[in-house]
């Protein structure tokens, strides 16, 4: 009923050459693979490889992803990149609020929305990451942290909207450390956000909307994790920057 979905999240990493040759191997081995028609592949490359990978990938399909936008069309912004730009370029989807953008570069709950919705106003799927940060977890706040950020990013999002978005649950302290979730945690995180889902729009739209879980995701710990009823897939940061480490976790989605 709904997608699952593997977006590789590059970060600041790969030049010209060098995302090419992810991009091709990844594209290489994605083609023998018979992928299933719910199953969803995302790279998200630093954006001066948007346009180059757009075209490398345009006869297969693997989908093109920002990892973050402006929240104006156009304008005196420099060094900015805007949604319709993404757009233009071939992009379909754009990661937005990742907690590497909240944290270094200030991105506040009001600032996800607005570029949540720029995302949708520009036709790209927005990839909306939310999480708690270790001290909330043992605080035993992830459900009030989770609730604010969820309803927040998703303030002027209609119905219509909705089933255009990722959710990616990415518990800070898991991202970059080798701490992944266990699947337990992650499994309740993501009931969580699909029972704030059916709370803020109905419970047939929650069903709908793909809730992918990020942080230290591995060919080794993948299988358990898309095993969870309510685990759609995932955000790779690291171990997508090798096409067998990549390869292998679309792998695992399969039975
Ligand atoms: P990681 O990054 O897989 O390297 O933990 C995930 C992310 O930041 O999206």
């Amino acid at each position: 009923m709904r997608k699952t979905i593997i977006a590789g999240n590059w970060k600041m990493n790969m030049d010209l050459e060098g995302g090419r040759a992810l991009a091709d191997g990844i594209k290489m081995g994605t083609l023998g693979m018979d992928l299933a028609a719910e199953l969803r592949v995302i790279l998200c490359p630093p954006a001066v490889l948007l346009h180059d990978l757009c075209n490398r990938l345009s006869e297969c399909s693997i989908k093109v992803g920002g990892q973050t936008l402006h929240n104006k069309p156009s304008g005196a912004f420099t060094g900015e990149i805007s949604g319709p730009m993404l757009r233009s370029v071939g992009c379909h989807y754009v990661i937005v609020g990742h907690s590497e953008r909240r944290t270094m570069f200030a991105e506040s709950d009001i600032e996800v929305c607005l570029k949540a919705n720029a995302a949708l106003d520009a036709r790209l799927s927005p990839i909306i990451c939310v999480g708690e940060t270790i001290t909330e977890r043992e605080e035993g706040r992830v459900k009030e942290v989770l609730s604010r950020q969820v309803r927040k990013a998703l303030e002027g999002i209609f119905d219509f909207g909705i089933t255009d978005c990722v959710i990616a649950y990415e518990p800070v302290w898991a991202i970059g450390t080798g701490n992944t979730a266990t699947p337990e945690q992650a499994q309740e995180a993501h009931r969580l956000i699909r029972d704030l889902l059916a709370s803020i729009y109905n419970a047939e739209i929650a069903e709908r909307v793909s809730i992918i879980y990020g942080g230290s995701v591995t060919p080794q710990n993948a299988r358990d994790l898309f095993a969870q009823p309510d685990i759609d897939g995932a955000l790779v940061g690291g171990a997508s920057l090798r096409a067998d480490s990549f390869l292998a976790i679309i792998n695992a989605t399969r039975p």
